[in-house]
């Protein structure tokens, strides 16, 4: 029987005002965005993936003003930034839509003028409080201040009293078909704390709303009168209908119309689930089947704002480590309908835990004992006793969970997944020591089996983690010594037996360094230096209490050193040759502005050596020196009394 085709996929970010440059709250909706579409291409279905900028109304005609230069020019230059944003960060659009486009203008009028021939755009006269900055009239229950003027609530500007002739869109007529609509259709607004709050604004009643401006003169001009021009809103949510094709592209827009889910933050709710559905149910075109509002992210508890100067830069990340672990760790940390705050103590503890350690040390691992003890080919291996054929069902079983989740937008959950399936797979190596089978040539069909199913293990994981890490999940699969691209799986096939025996697997190359947090935040302008991180708090002496066999497990040890120069390219780090008495070292330390490297030559301090080795900007560190650090200066305590190298210290 042939299989049922599977409907096409459509999904959408907000088109991003053009007033600004992007920055990680703009690069977390993309990055939803462009892993669904990723997702659902690899689980059989066609897709399209919208994005794109706002580029008409005030707050860009200011924007463009404040800068000297036409508002054209202005979003010309800006809108540059989200191109080469949305690249460094693997995001790949089929097409990017910019309000000021002609196909896009045609369609909003059009639009436009259609719900003005059937009555539901009229002509009249408005006075209200207006928001300048949000291009909003306040709504009614907007209390008054005590000085007689009005706030915007979600601001907190000064709103201005508005008056002039305007065309309305008919609003008050759709309250109860939208009411209707979100009763029949329970996942429109999801999730449902936000169909809540959607739900109990319409109940509340809904007036006539103003969709066009004289006074603001960077706009679609209203077909037939224009002296107005249409208010950015209505303009701007017809980007999701012009974008695929409206009224330009019959086929395009017959296959991927209604969209599947419009991304938003759950700022701009109202207008996607209130105004937006309005719109379509006027001009006759279909709803779209879901509006996903997610959650805001704050940096260290706050919300970012240029004035507190905490707005988070995604480059000083993509640049430091490439765009997966941002992509993971803001996918990985909240579900998508929560907020999540961003610290970067947090980010770099989750990028060591769960990519260099659980995965990235699990590939290094498996395929380097594939490539030393069979030159990097399976040989057929035992059959499989109960424990592997448990690894096995475990990745059925994971499979099936994750893309289940995938499929319903729990992108944190399908992690979690794939993550507990790690640490199974971890389990089961240490379990099964394929290093002591080594020992054993008797052994060796064994040892085999054990690290195909670790090589099988991988080959499922890199295909799973493809929509959410596409560079890396490659990278693995080229490791393994698959050919063409991960992205070319599909899940319907994704067998864990998929890994042929035989095949010649690559060398692998570290995936995820280890990043060093101190090194971290001291090369990285625009995280220490810009948005100053708290200052260390003095700890108290009781806080964190360890026992005396945890300190012993920290080997330290007198280092000399022999040789110091500088990291190329990293003002705050040397490369420190030290001897230790049975072995000489490398280590990185951020100590350049503190001392010259000459200085430290012939010098004697205490080191970690037992500290698991790290790549600070690209040079590894086998330890680690200790050092007292205020702001930015450190004080080593350097041994006065002549001790030997390598002398333990406890
Ligand atoms: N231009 C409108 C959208 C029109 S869609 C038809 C707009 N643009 S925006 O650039 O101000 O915001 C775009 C999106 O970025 C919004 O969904 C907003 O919620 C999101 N974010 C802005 N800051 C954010 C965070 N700090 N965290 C998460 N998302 C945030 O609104």
């Amino acid at each position: 029987m042939a299989k049922k085709s599977k409907p096409p996929f459509y999904v959408t970010t907000p088109i991003y005002y053009v007033n600004d440059v992007p920055h990680i709250g703009h690069a977390y909706t993309t990055i939803i965005a462009d892993t669904l579409a990723r997702f659902m291409k690899m689980n059989g279905r066609d897709v399209f993936f919208l994005t794109g900028t706002d580029e008409h109304g005030q707050k860009v005609e200011k924007a463009a003003t404040a800068h000297g230069v036409d508002p054209r020019a202005w979003a010309d230059k800006v809108v540059v930034r989200f191109f080469d944003l949305w690249k460094a960060l693997d995001c790949e659009p089929d097409f990017f839509i910019r309000t000021t486009m002609d196909i896009h203008e045609k369609g909003v009028q059009k639009l436009f003028k259609i719900l003005l021939d059937r009555g539901d755009i009229y002509k009249g006269e408005y006075k209200g409080w207006y928001c300048v900055s949000d291009e909003n009239f306040l709504t009614e229950d907007v209390a008054l201040d005590k000085d007689g003027t009005k706030t915007c609530p979600d601001c907190g500007r000064k709103a201005q009293v508005v008056s002039e002739e305007t065309y309305f869109f008919r609003l008050s007529a759709y309250q109860q078909k939208l009411l209707d609509h979100y009763r029949t259709h329970p996942q429109f607004v999801r999730p449902q704390s936000r169909m809540n709050e959607v739900t109990s604004f319409v109940r509340g009643g809904l007036k006539d709303l103003s969709i066009t401006r004289t006074t603001v003169k960077w706009g679609v001009p209203v077909p037939g009168d224009p002296a107005h021009t249409i208010y950015v809103w209505f303009d701007a949510l017809h980007n999701y209908v012009t974008g695929i094709g409206y009224d330009r592209d019959p086929a395009l827009f017959e296959k991927f119309w209604p969209a599947s889910v419009h991304l938003i933050g759950k700022d701009i709710l109202r207008f996607h689930a209130v105004f937006w559905p309005a719109f379509l149910m006027a001009s006759r075109l279909p709803l779209p089947e879901c509006v996903f509002g997610h959650g805001w992210w704050m940096k260290d508890e706050a919300k970012m704002s240029k004035s507190k100067g905490n707005v988070l830069d995604p480059y000083v990340l993509i640049r430091a480590m490439g765009p997966d672990p941002l992509r993971y760790f803001l996918l990985r940390e909240v579900p998508i309908g929560l907020d999540g705050n961003f610290s970067h103590e947090g980010f770099i503890h989750r990028v060591n835990s769960d990519l260099a350690n659980d995965l990235g040390n699990l590939v290094s691992r498996a395929l380097t004992m594939i490539r030393n003890y069979f030159q990097g080919k399976i040989p057929p291996p035992a059959a499989e006793n109960p424990a592997d054929a448990e690894i096995r069902k475990a990745f059925e079983e994971m499979k099936k969970w994750a893309v289940a989740q995938y499929d319903s937008y729990a992108l944190n959950k399908a992690l979690e997944e794939i993550w507990a399936f790690i640490t199974t797979v971890n389990k089961y190596l240490a379990d099964n020591a394929p290093w002591k089978l080594h020992k054993d040539p008797a052994l060796r069909p064994r040892l085999a089996r054990v690290l195909y199913q670790a090589a099988a293990s991988l080959r499922g994981v890199a295909a799973l983690i493809a929509p959410v890490m596409p560079g890396s999940a490659q990278k693995m699969w080229e490791f393994l010594g698959e050919s063409g691209s991960v992205q070319d799986v599909r899940f319907d096939d994704l067998a864990f037996a998929g890994l042929d025996i035989g095949h010649i697997l690559k060398e692998p190359t570290p995936l995820f360094p280890r990043v060093d947090l101190k090194a971290f935040l001291a090369e990285e302008p625009g995280t220490s230096k810009e948005q100053p991180m708290d200052e260390p708090k003095t700890p108290s002496v009781d806080q964190n209490i360890i026992t005396y066999d945890e300190f012993a497990k920290l080997e330290l040890r007198v280092a000399h050193v022999l040789e110091a120069v500088k990291v190329e390219g990293a003002k705050k780090l040397l490369k420190l040759k030290i001897d230790l008495g049975t072995e000489q070292r490398q280590i990185v330390a951020g100590v350049a502005e503190t001392y010259a490297p000459e200085q430290l030559v012939g010098k004697k301090f205490i080191v970690i050596v037992n500290l698991k080795p790290a790549v600070i900007r690209g040079v590894e560190s086998q330890g680690m020196l200790l050092a007292a650090v205020s702001g930015d200066k450190s004080a080593i305590p350097f041994f006065e009394a002549d001790v030997p190298t390598g002398a333990k210290v406890k």
